[in-house]
């Protein structure tokens, strides 16, 4: 039977898509809650994966060794590298790697080691079914978000983007970081904690999967500011309300 697995990396996003589900049933594995039920009827399991690459892996590998989920979805935020990108917007994976993953001279930079793996490459359909989503949860977001809340995180006209993540174990937090990220890997478009973890795994188990990030900050010495509101106050929209148009 057809079964989804939906992993979040903000216990908001988790609880805000939780609310839709009917038929739950929870279990704890690993210190982690994976709740069993159906989102529009479809079965689906969905689970805070918390923070990190280590943290992502332990619970994907639950998703789809125990749960037997035939996809994964990941819902999360992201700082922005890219110059286009604002706080609000949407960046969806075609490909994810590991910024912080580096074995030279044993194997390339960012190469996982014992494999020729580097780019991680998202599902095409799934690719299309997020953006087709995160496109018309964008459009009325005017309804979605006050305009009080859209001003104070200057949310004016987000956007949905696809393209490429840098996933690592740092918050990025400083313009140095930022800037060695970008050349790095010029065209990455956000940076984050757990996608290239999650989509090594999927890529182990021949998993198709895709990655979903709003951009909560610009990865600079401003992105702690105001992070925490941001989570409590716009994310747990964005996640549900994506999650709906799906
Ligand atoms: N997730 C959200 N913002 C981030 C940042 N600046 N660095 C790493 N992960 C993030």
């Amino acid at each position: 039977k057809f079964k989804i697995g939906i992993m979040g990396a903000m216990n908001e996003e988790v609880k805000s898509i939780r609310e839709n589900f009917t038929d739950i049933t929870t279990e704890t594995f690993g210190k982690r809650e994976y709740t069993t039920g159906k989102l529009q009827g479809i079965d689906t399991v969905l689970v805070f994966s918390r923070w990190g690459k280590v943290a992502a892996a332990s619970t994907v590998t639950t998703l789809l060794h125990h749960y037997k989920v035939n996809c994964l979805i990941f819902i999360g935020v992201a700082g922005a590298l890219s110059q286009d990108l604002n706080v609000g917007d949407i960046v969806i994976s075609d490909q994810l790697f590991q910024h912080d993953m580096d074995a030279r001279p044993l194997c390339e930079k960012h190469q996982i080691p014992l494999t020729n793996d580097r780019l991680f490459k998202s599902n095409e359909t799934l690719v299309q079914n997020a953006t087709k989503s995160a496109a018309l949860f964008i459009a009325s977001i005017n309804q979605t978000l006050s305009a009080i809340t859209r001003e104070k995180f200057s949310i004016i006209a987000p956007k949905v983007v696809t393209g490429k993540i840098a996933t690592g174990d740092t918050f990025i937090h400083q313009s140095s970081q930022k800037l060695a990220l970008k050349n790095d890997m010029p065209d990455t478009l956000a940076v984050e904690m757990e996608g290239a973890a999650v989509a090594q795994i999927c890529h182990d188990y021949d998993i198709p999967f895709v990655v979903l990030r709003t951009i909560s900050d610009k990865a600079d010495h401003s992105a702690a500011i105001d992070f925490q509101a941001f989570i409590s106050e716009v994310i747990p929209k964005y996640a549900s309300g994506i999650v709906n148009e799906m």
